[in-house]
């Protein structure tokens, strides 16, 4: 590998060349927010319970049905209703108002606008897996390596190649990243892959992406690279859609293997969170090897403010990576990846940002021929 210039601390870091998209601001630590602090275990099980029984679907459904209502369409004791209600209420979860009861506006959102079951398979996967895994965080940052992946049983130090030894967690798993990614493509639909005819999508899971790729532009083929250990959950996605004629599932290491070369266009979706800084310059530069002049990189994940103050769910959700999925990851800063893709030889990129719920962004980079000689 290259001796790179990657700063890996947020306070040593090159300046961006880029505008950050966000302005800065710092939460005041409240009575409140402390107590989500010490307890914050306890806020996700109402959450979570919360979804599994149906309480923010049927009020949504009905609004304003009050306690008794509530309890005869739960089929919950006095008791669990009272505990259930006053954490639902005091998490702002559900609004109370003349005895009666209505999910809060966000939620709301989530249910009416048809996320609700991605909302919940995210849900599920944060229970399943994410939250044994992060007991091991204190271990995992003294260690700097995956100390939580000894949660799920199996060989191998990364979370994908033991799933395949946990078919239930697998599932779990899978279900999660197909709802997570679901979630992003509306960010997907913004790309101008500029008439691209074949994409190599890096690390495609279940295919989801390059399904709906091959969905929205009806001259592409993509190729999917996948560990053996997952390629068959891309196969049998591919061999039941439409567009299996389009799409076909490379099953290799995409860090040892050759990748195909001569591609428009290489997605990395969901990828570059996993791994080191310096791993993922490896894996930026095969993709500029394998891109033809002028074809486009796209980086589709969560984003963290180039600042490093957030935003909330870029660093909660780092925790995870930290602790779980491989030795190295967490949701970088949109700087870093244009840190690493400035390394990898790339020279032009933009970034596209959302808005919605989920911190995701999309960073675009063009391969310009670069000069004979070494990398930057
Ligand atoms: C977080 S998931 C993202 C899946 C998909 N890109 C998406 O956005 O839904 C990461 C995927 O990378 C795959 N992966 C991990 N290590 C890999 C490797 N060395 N070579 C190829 N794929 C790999 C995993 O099996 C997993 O399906």
């Amino acid at each position: 590998m290259n001796a790179l210039p990657i700063a890996d601390t947020f306070a040593s870091r090159e300046p961006a060349e880029l505008p950050s998209l966000h302005e800065a601001s710092q939460p005041t630590l409240t009575n409140d927010r402390l107590a989500l602090l010490l307890m914050g275990h306890a806020a996700f099980q109402y959450l979570h319970v919360s979804c599994e029984l149906g309480l923010f679907e049927l009020l949504v459904r009905r609004p304003a049905l009050d306690r008794a209502e509530i309890k005869r369409e739960l089929g919950l004791a006095d008791r669990a209703m009272d505990i259930l209600l006053l954490g639902t209420t005091s998490l702002g979860l559900l609004t109370k108002r003349d005895e009666r009861y209505t999910v809060t506006p966000l939620i709301t959102e989530i249910v009416e606008n048809g996320q609700w079951k991605h909302f919940t398979d995210v849900v599920a996967f944060e229970h399943e897996i994410v939250s044994e895994g992060q007991r091991d965080l204190l271990g995992s940052l003294r260690s700097n390596t995956n100390e939580g992946i000894r949660r799920i049983p199996g060989e191998g130090n990364s979370l994908y190649r033991r799933l395949a030894e946990n078919p239930r967690l697998q599932e779990v798993f899978y279900r999660y990243m197909r709802s997570w990614s679901e979630l992003a493509h509306e960010h997907l639909a913004k790309i101008n892959l500029g008439g691209a005819r074949t994409l190599l999508d890096c690390g495609g899971g279940d295919a989801v992406n390059a399904l709906a790729l091959a969905a929205m532009h009806p001259e592409l083929q993509v190729t999917i690279l996948e560990i053996p250990e997952a390629a068959p959950y891309a196969a049998a996605a591919v061999a039941e859609s439409p567009h299996s004629d389009r799409v076909s599932v490379h099953e290799c290491d995409m860090f040892t293997a050759d990748w195909p070369t001569g591609a428009d266009c290489v997605l990395f979706a969901h990828q570059l969170v996993i791994w080191t800084l310096e791993e993922n310059v490896t894996l930026l530069s095969k993709a500029y090897d394998a891109l033809a002049d002028g074809g486009q990189l796209v980086i589709l994940n969560s984003m963290s403010h180039d600042e490093g103050d957030g935003p909330l769910f870029a660093a909660l959700d780092s925790a995870y990576f930290a602790s779980m999925p491989a030795e190295g990851g967490m949701i970088y800063s949109w700087a870093q990846h244009e840190q690493c893709l400035r390394a990898a030889g790339f020279t032009e990129m933009r970034r596209v940002s959302g808005d919605g719920w989920t911190p995701h962004g999309v960073i675009v980079a063009t391969k310009r021929q670069r000069q004979a000689g070494p990398r930057p």
